[in-house]
């Protein structure tokens, strides 16, 4: 059903894929997690930016000058969804470390499982720069879907959104409501639960990053 969204990629990485399912297990700790949460975001990373733009520069490597390709240098901007999409921001890091870090605050209502905000700040400008909102779970959409209005609405225009795990319903959500922008996923996963978890998931992302519960 995904497949009918031109603006959905979901990674067919075996490397994105074998990480996933370690993810996915119960008896996998908060340091192995955190660890594996870090590198499928890098490895996403590395796909959701194949068409950054590319500049030639001079080049004196220790044979000759030579003419090489640099990324252009257009300004980058990851923003995690708090709390559990600081868990994928020092992956992208790793592979851009000029990008600016903003933030937005949401949880899930435990009764009705829509978003509240309670943080933004992101890097001006906005509307100049390439947006990456992370999140490791899409799951009813609503999060992500109310951190794309909002990074909009402060006028942010390029957009990209990473996940790690959604449900079908939170792809059909943020596909339709942001056709503009998109969407990378890790894998989609078969259906939500009675309290909106994603099936067969990871259970709660943020508790399993930071050890709470
Ligand atoms: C989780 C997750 C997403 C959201 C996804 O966050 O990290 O932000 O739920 O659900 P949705 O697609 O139905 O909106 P949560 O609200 O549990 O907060 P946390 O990251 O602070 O644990
Ligand atoms: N948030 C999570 O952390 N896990 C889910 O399965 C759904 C929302």
């Amino acid at each position: 059903m995904y497949k009918d969204y031109v603006n959905v990629i979901v990674m067919d990485h075996p490397l994105i894929k074998h990480k996933i399912s370690l993810l996915r297990d119960k008896d996998t700790g908060t340091n192995e997690f955190r660890k594996l949460v870090e590198e499928i975001a890098m490895l996403e990373a590395f796909e959701a930016f194949r068409d950054l733009p590319l500049k030639d520069v001079e080049v004196e490597t220790p044979i000759e000058k030579c003419i090489s390709p640099v990324i252009e240098g257009k300004k980058l901007a990851v923003v995690p969804i708090l709390r559990a999409g600081l868990g994928m921001v020092n992956g992208i890091t790793a592979l851009v470390p000029t990008a600016k870090v903003g933030h937005v605050g949401l949880y899930r209502d435990p009764e009705t499982h829509e978003p509240h905000e309670y943080y933004c700040k992101l890097p001006e400008p906005i509307d100049q720069r390439l947006i990456v909102v992370i999140d490791p779970m899409l799951a009813t959409g609503g999060s992500a879907v109310a951190a794309v209005d909002y990074i909009k609405k402060r006028g942010g225009k390029a957009i990209k959104f990473l996940c790690i795990i959604a449900a079908p319903e939170g792809v059909k959500r943020l596909a339709e409501a942001h056709p503009d922008i998109e969407i990378y996923i890790g894998n989609v996963d078969r259906e939500l639960n009675e309290d909106a978890y994603i099936c067969p998931g990871l259970g709660d992302a943020g508790d399993r990053i930071f050890g709470t519960k």
